[in-house]
């Protein structure tokens, strides 16, 4: 495993991000050890309902999706970019395994502890399965994806990981995807769909705090990584939602008019009294928007599956075949 995120990436987009105006930050950076144990609470807090939905369109809906990819009796790779702790990736990659043995999972994530945990797991839960962890942020691990061998791949990006980027941000991803893909590789995503706004503010404003911990822990990282002087409790978390967009909004809020140091920048950041920092959208999508971006990036929808509730989509795309 070869780590890719350096302390200058952090301190060069921190900068930017707190030099301008409105100030913001990245949401990427949330997932530094701590960062990812409490995204684990989040996916487990009931209120989160989206890693409920996709483990049960995975638990229900395997043996068709497996039959949709149209792998057959193929050896094929599964790429998992912001593969976490694997949990809903699990299902799929049991249930893969059982149609062919030589499947190899390779999954991508920003966290070391997040690749190293899950690599641990996966030997004791799926011992015949052939994993190969790798750190990085996905727009660098896309490079890697042809070099790892010919075998067909299945490319997961699940979660609604893709809500954090914006329209443009999304199209650029998805259309440098299917530059790398072959004729046979799939792409599986999952979208959070738009739904009373009430049930989606209870997820990303939750009784529990850990959304706000969440957010504020970013904050924590770069005092200990950049040598900063944040107080945490001098910050509150403030969520919106536009039902109208489907865009959910988190901020972090100064609550005093306060001067923070960050030692690594050798820069004064100042706050005004009630200035926010925006900290990380996630985007709800209706099946209208999601053909938009598969048209946009120039793939085809195969098939998507849905939950009871409806609240949740995992769409398998293939990339347009041109001429
Ligand atoms: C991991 C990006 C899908 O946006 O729902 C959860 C992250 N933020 N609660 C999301 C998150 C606040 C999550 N994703």
């Amino acid at each position: 495993m070869q780590s890719t995120i350096s302390i200058t990436e952090l301190a060069n987009d921190v900068d930017e991000g707190l030099s301008s105006d409105p100030k913001y930050l990245n949401s990427k950076y949330f997932y530094d050890a701590i960062g990812s144990a409490i995204f684990q609470k989040i996916m487990h807090m009931p209120e989160y309902y989206l890693t409920d939905c996709e483990l049960e369109i995975f638990n229900q809906q395997k043996k068709s999706i497996f039959q949709h990819l149209n792998l057959n009796d193929q050896a094929f790779d599964v790429v998992e970019l912001g593969a976490g702790d694997g949990l809903k990736t699990k299902i799929l990659l049991e249930y893969f395994l059982d149609q062919n043995p030589a499947i190899k999972y390779i999954p991508i994530d920003i966290s070391d502890e997040a690749v190293i945990n899950l690599e641990k797991d996966l030997r004791r839960e799926l011992p015949n399965l052939n994993v190969e962890g790798k750190i990085g942020d996905y727009f660098g691990m896309m490079e890697a994806l042809n070099e790892i061998d010919t075998s067909p791949k299945v490319i997961m990006f699940l979660g609604s990981n893709i809500g954090n980027f914006n329209h443009q941000k999304s199209i650029d991803f998805l259309s440098h995807l299917g530059e790398v893909m072959n004729a046979n590789d799939n792409l599986i995503l999952g979208f959070d769909l738009k739904k009373d706004p009430d049930i989606i503010m209870n997820a990303y404003n939750d009784p529990h705090g850990y959304t706000a911990s969440f957010n504020l822990n970013l904050l924590r990282r770069i005092n200990e990584e950049l040598d900063g002087t944040f107080e945490l409790l001098k910050y509150e978390h403030f969520e919106v939602y536009d039902p109208q967009t489907g865009t959910a909004k988190s901020y972090l809020i100064s609550k005093t008019e306060q001067s923070v140091k960050i030692g690594a920048l050798e820069k004064i950041i100042h706050f005004k009294k009630w200035e926010p920092v925006f900290m990380e959208m996630s985007q709800k999508y209706d099946e209208e928007m999601i053909q938009n971006l598969a048209d946009e990036a120039g793939f085809e929808i195969i098939k998507n599956f849905t939950d009871d509730r409806q609240y949740f989509i995992n769409s398998i795309w293939k990339p347009k075949q041109i001429g």
